[in-house]
């Protein structure tokens, strides 16, 4: 279970948004999306305007109900999870190698959960990059509960221009977070360059599968349904993001879908068939009960007009995250391990 309480979701909520503009900022976000008659073409041309505005809105419910780090993981039977969450973080730094005194970079590093788990474990320095400055601030206050605020730090920018010099880390790694930008091999290019030759850039990369027919109106619907809920611009197939790693320069070293063979399914936390004491605040009564809490702090002025709607497109995202999941059409863990080749004349 989350650490953060009730009030910590209610004063959270809205981030660095006028507390009397959140209302404006989720009409203005809704009208991004397929539902309220938004365009692709505009997520992307709009894409920080769209995907800030989401994660000033969210972080707050994130933070109350799945805790430090925003990203799900394939599970063991008898893993918590929590325990699930730190696994697959930790095997991000075993497979980049990481080592004592490596200088690593974290790309879309939410409020750090992540960043000082990967820090601990590999006695490694890392930087968060994000785009956020709400989850910035968070994650320096949890970095010096946490301790490593003298060997981790954040910087504010965009992924797609990094304020890096080139051939500047040991190993980059993004959780969950590319899959915002409004173009892949952009993306990956700039990682590309901040890397050091012969290093290895490593993601979970939220995606479409093979399974995924774009000529299907349930999966289209599923598909718009996981970008509202989750700030997403467009979600490209595997096909795709490895196609973006070659044009890129990477070498791509193996990548697979980590839900296929998975033990418990990713998305077990939010069925609402499923119910769990250690994770009780995703669960259907768990969700309820916020839901209400949420109208109620509302309706007394505690949380911001508008906080019930964000609520109620988290609920939306997780029933199409469900499904997406069951349906073998969605992956939020398309692995690849990829190198920066020593000589490339990019
Ligand atoms: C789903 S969260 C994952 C956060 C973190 N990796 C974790 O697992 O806890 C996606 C993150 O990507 C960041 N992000 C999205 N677009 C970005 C951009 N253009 N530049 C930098 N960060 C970005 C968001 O602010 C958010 O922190």
């Amino acid at each position: 279970m989350s650490k953060a309480g009730t009030l910590d979701l209610a004063s959270g909520l809205g981030g660095k948004i006028e507390k009397n503009d959140v209302l404006s900022a989720v009409e203005k976000y809704e009208k991004y999306h397929v539902h309220y008659g938004g365009e692709q073409e505009e997520r992307k041309a709009n894409y920080t305007d769209m995907v800030n505005k989401y994660y000033d809105l969210v972080t707050s419910f994130y933070e109350y109900g799945w805790g430090e780090s925003f990203h799900f993981a394939p599970r063991w039977k008898g893993e918590s999870l929590r325990e699930s969450i730190k696994r697959h973080e930790h095997f991000l730094a075993l497979q980049l190698g990481l080592r004592p005194g490596h200088k690593v970079l974290d790309v879309g590093c939410g409020i750090g959960g992540p960043l000082r788990e990967i820090a601990r474990f590999s006695s490694t320095s890392v930087t968060g990059l994000n785009n956020n400055e709400y989850q910035i601030s968070r994650g320096k206050v949890l970095n010096h509960v946490a301790g490593v605020d003298e060997t981790c730090d954040f910087v504010k920018a965009d992924f797609m221009n990094m304020p890096f010099p080139e051939n500047n880390f040991d190993a980059v790694y993004a959780i969950e977070a590319t899959c915002h930008a409004p173009d892949a091999v952009g993306c990956y290019k700039e990682i590309y360059r901040v890397l050091k030759p012969g290093q290895c850039f490593a993601a979970y990369e939220w995606c479409m599968t093979d399974s995924f027919d774009p000529n299907n109106q349930g999966h289209q619907k599923i598909k718009a349904g996981i970008e509202i809920g989750d700030g997403l611009p467009d979600i490209r197939s595997t096909r795709q993001c490895l196609e973006a790693l070659k044009l890129a320069g990477f070498e791509v070293i193996w990548e697979k879908d980590l839900a296929v063979g998975s033990p418990l399914p990713w998305y077990m936390p939010l069925d609402k068939s499923h119910f769990s004491l250690s994770s009780f605040r995703l669960t259907a009564i768990g969700r309820f009960i916020t839901k209400n809490m949420v109208m109620a702090l509302e309706y007394v002025g505690l949380a911001p007009k508008g906080s019930q709607r964000v609520q109620s497109f988290l609920e939306q995202a997780a029933e199409s995250l469900v499904d997406g999941g069951r349906k073998e059409i969605f992956t939020p863990m398309y692995f690849f391990l990829a190198r920066k080749p020593h000589s490339n004349s990019r």
